[in-house]
């Protein structure tokens, strides 16, 4: 399995013209991609710009998907329309979707749209908070039990990938990241999960990513926890540190 490493712009840069730059600064660095499954998910009117210019070593995401691959919605993208533009994975369930109401039942309608366009659907799960008890690791059963539901042991567990990130950690510094231990025992937890889920065989199929304030100075301690890549935020829209958490992620390719 290739490491991956998935780019969430979120809204930014502020315009296409910054957005071209960013492009180019990673098409820069190419060649440190070449070992890495690459995505980069930007603003939805910057598809076109970016696609052409990352077109050499990494493939196009988007942020979210529309649960209905086709249809009369007025401000909606259908995955058709992402297909048309090259799109070839969607971040699912991403915690600053369901702070706006997104709820596991949603994202669960979204992977089975995803899947039936042939996109890749990235699952976000993670708590907001931790405590004592270890609540949090049965608010992430949760989460993937529900948001999974439907999902076709057989035909569709393979083609799915999950990311693991913790809303607490995300948009900090990488100070503030999990730390590793945390990380190597939630992935164990969530291996765990995806097997009762799905059985040991399809789940060992399933790549596990962690996000939230993943930098070029904790990728390298981050990626000896067992997760396949990361999906990042900030750091993707810096090409020299986004060169360097690709850099990490090759020793693992
Ligand atoms: P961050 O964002 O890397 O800026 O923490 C990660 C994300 O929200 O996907």
């Amino acid at each position: 399995m290739k490491p991956i490493l998935v780019g969430n712009w979120k809204n930014h840069p502020d315009s296409l013209a910054r957005a071209a730059s960013i492009a180019s600064g990673l098409a820069k660095k190419s060649a440190q991609y070449k070992k890495l499954a690459t995505y980069i998910a930007p603003p939805l009117p910057y598809l076109e710009t970016v696609s052409k210019k990352i077109k050499g070593f990494g493939n196009l995401a988007s942020q979210d998907i529309f649960f209905a691959p086709e249809g009369t919605y007025t401000g909606a993208t259908t995955p058709d329309i992402l297909k048309s533009f090259g799109v070839k994975l969607s971040i699912i369930g991403h915690s600053e979707r369901r702070a706006l109401g997104e709820t596991n039942e949603v994202a669960s309608d979204k992977i089975k749209c995803a899947l039936r366009s042939g996109i890749t659907p990235l699952l976000c799960v993670g708590e907001k908070e931790r405590d004592a008890e270890g609540e949090h690791f049965e608010f992430i059963r949760e989460e993937l039990r529900l948001s999974l539901e439907g999902v076709r042991r057989k035909d569709d567990a393979g083609k799915l990938i999950i990311a693991y990130e913790p809303v607490w950690a995300i948009g900090k510094r990488s100070k503030e990241a999990m730390q590793p231990t945390d990380l190597a025992q939630m992935v164990i937890f969530i291996k765990k999960v995806l097997t009762d889920i799905f059985g040991r065989e399809a789940a060992e199929m399933i790549p596990i990513l962690y996000g939230g304030s993943v930098e070029g100075d904790n990728a390298k301690a981050l990626i000896e926890t067992g997760v396949n890549g990361f999906l990042v935020g900030h750091a993707s829209l810096d090409p020299k540190m986004f060169g360097e958490i690709a850099a990490a992620l090759e020793t693992h390719a």
